[in-house]
């Protein structure tokens, strides 16, 4: 399954092609995306907020799912890279009149489109894309069902090692809704891959999925004990449209036992940061005091995303064409021949 994901998303020669999942991808690439994304975070800050990478380039924007940051930080990093951006509002468009996913990307593919920005509950379904679907575009996962989110995680990533100066010796604790949360999963294949010492999840039994312990992280039911002397803490939402009701007590309950405030956090490092990937619930996974806090990095979690996006996006279209180039030469050996 790992070789899988290294060759659906690597070139022969080690280059992005795709972006599905932080699984299959080594650290070399995870540092390649975070060095790319640093030369990016400038941009936003120019009068001119933008660099040619992608001109001449078609980017589609295909959310199946309700999103907010995601969906426009995708954009924008688009954008900023020069490329022409289609946003395809999936409820007007013609799925909606029975025509399958499939043809749906066919059509797309043949208006010469270079690039899917996919994000689907299916879990797998930027995978399958990228496999059956239209092989010759490069694909983006934004987010599938429980699966994965890698340019969250990156993004993620990306706060950390500007926050904390690198992952050796960090302790980092991942509290509440484990179970449901894509974020999570990537976060952890990502913290493992840079070498965090050590990564907890914290949150009730029902939220944590069984055998979680074998992805190399320690479980915490206890949220003292779980962020406990943590240098970043990594807040969740209850992701309820994914959840059977019977999972969760109430949100005051799961407040009272596991939301981080100001008073709980007096036991994490002196010097920890709280994150949290947003959509944020005020008094439900997290209070105000802490939201708003000093410690809290939250708002530049999202300026940070549109750098990384922008690096992914621009390295897989920098793998894509050297594979493209590579085929050309040999087609052309071949002739000579
Ligand atoms: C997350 C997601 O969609 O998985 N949000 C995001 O992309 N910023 C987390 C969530 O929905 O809680």
């Amino acid at each position: 399954m790992n070789d899988d994901y290294a060759t659906l998303q690597l070139t022969e020669d080690g280059q992005l092609r795709n972006f599905i999942s932080i699984r299959g991808l080594p650290k070399s690439i995870l540092e390649q995306i975070l060095d790319t994304a640093a030369s990016f975070v400038d941009v936003g800050g120019r009068d001119i907020k933008n660099v040619p990478l992608l001109r001449g380039k078609t980017v589609v924007n295909l959310f199946f799912e309700p999103s907010t940051r995601t969906r426009s930080t995708f954009e924008l990093a688009a954008k900023r890279l020069s490329a022409d951006v289609l946003n395809i509002d999936i409820a007007r468009s013609a799925t909606s009149k029975g025509e399958s996913l499939m043809d749906m990307l066919r059509n797309l593919e043949a208006m010469a489109s270079d690039m899917f920005v996919v994000r689907h509950a299916d879990s797998g379904a930027p995978h399958y894309i990228a496999r059956h679907a239209t092989p010759n575009v490069a694909i983006i996962n934004a987010g599938d069902g429980r699966h994965a989110h890698p340019t969250q995680a990156m993004l993620d990533m990306y706060t950390i090692r500007h926050y904390k100066g690198g992952f050796e010796g960090l302790t980092v604790a991942i509290v509440g809704d484990i179970l449901h949360s894509r974020v999570a999963r990537s976060q952890i294949y990502a913290l493992r891959t840079l070498g965090a010492k050590e990564i907890r999840v914290v949150g009730p039994k029902t939220l944590i999925p069984t055998a979680i312990e074998s992805m190399g992280v320690n479980v915490f039911t206890h949220l003292e004990e779980g962020i406990k002397d943590a240098d970043v803490i990594i807040a969740l939402r209850l992701q309820k449209e994914r959840m059977d009701s019977a999972l969760l007590p109430s949100e005051s309950e799961f407040f009272d036992q596991y939301g981080l405030t100001n008073e709980r956090l007096k036991v994490a490092h002196p010097e920890a940061i709280v994150m949290h990937p947003g959509p944020i619930n005020r008094g439900v996974e997290i209070a105000s005091e802490v939201a708003d806090g000093p410690r809290a990095v939250i708002l530049h979690q999202v300026t940070f995303g549109i750098a990384v996006r922008m690096a992914v996006m621009s390295m897989s279209m920098g793998g894509r064409e050297a594979e493209r180039n590579a085929a050309r030469r040999q087609q052309e050996a071949q002739h000579v021949r």
